[in-house]
């Protein structure tokens, strides 16, 4: 089966319900722990975005395999998660009633904020990566990432920075064969954090 990369912004309603899936599939992070209906708002305020570059890896049947996305402005992104108020209010709500320890959590990032994860001028973030488990040592997380940041220096930024859980080899590993570089490691909530960054015209190792 063909597979083509589409423009996050292309994706109709059915591409962004597997999309959501696919990301609580594969991302352990506190986004997932907040549920289908956080995750799938995030990827429809990215879409809206035109500083997002996001990019899905599309099968002929419409399935997406993989995924990536970054922005230069990721704390306005989850900023507007918030909007509408009264929808944002319920969902928390309902995440405190039924699972009130991802609430601390999410409670705890706020005050854990790290500025390792403050972006420098022309900087741009990749904020989520990931490839279907029946998908994945194929190449295509490799080939997504290529061509992430390809496209990110092609559209003028000048490094492309991210952070990735220390106890994720598999992704270490990806970033680093790419280039990029451990510039910091950090802790935030219960997560401990490598921040990796690739420049713009550095050699790949
Ligand atoms: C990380 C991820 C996107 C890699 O996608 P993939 O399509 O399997 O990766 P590829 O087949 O393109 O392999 C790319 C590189 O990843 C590394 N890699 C892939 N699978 C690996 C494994 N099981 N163990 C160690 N390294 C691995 C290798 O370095 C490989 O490069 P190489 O072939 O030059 O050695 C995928 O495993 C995934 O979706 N993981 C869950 C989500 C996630 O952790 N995302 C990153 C969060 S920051």
């Amino acid at each position: 089966m063909n597979t083509t990369f589409t423009a996050l912004s292309q994706l109709d309603s059915t591409g962004l319900d597997r999309l959501t899936a696919l990301h609580i599939t594969v991302m352990h992070t506190l986004l997932s722990d907040l549920g289908g209906a956080v995750v799938r708002k995030y990827y429809q305020v990215a879409q809206k975005d035109p500083a997002v570059l996001g990019l899905c890896s599309v099968l002929d049947n419409g399935q997406i395999e993989g995924w990536v996305m970054g922005s230069p402005a990721p704390a306005a992104l989850t900023a507007r998660l918030r909007q509408p108020l009264p929808w944002f209010a319920g969902q928390m709500m309902l995440l405190a009633l039924r699972r009130p320890g991802v609430m601390l959590e999410l409670l705890r990032s706020f005050v854990s904020a790290s500025d390792a994860n403050l972006l420098s001028p022309g900087q741009i973030e990749l904020t989520y990566i990931g490839v279907a488990p029946g998908a994945q040592r194929r190449g295509l997380g490799k080939a997504l990432l290529t061509t992430f940041s390809e496209t990110a220096f092609q559209s003028g930024f000048s490094s492309i920075a991210l952070s990735v859980e220390t106890d994720n080899p598999t992704a270490v590993n990806l970033y680093s064969h790419q280039g990029y570089k451990i510039i910091q490691t950090f802790h935030e909530g219960r997560f401990e954090r490598h921040r990796m960054v690739l420049q713009h015209g550095s050699d790949k190792p």
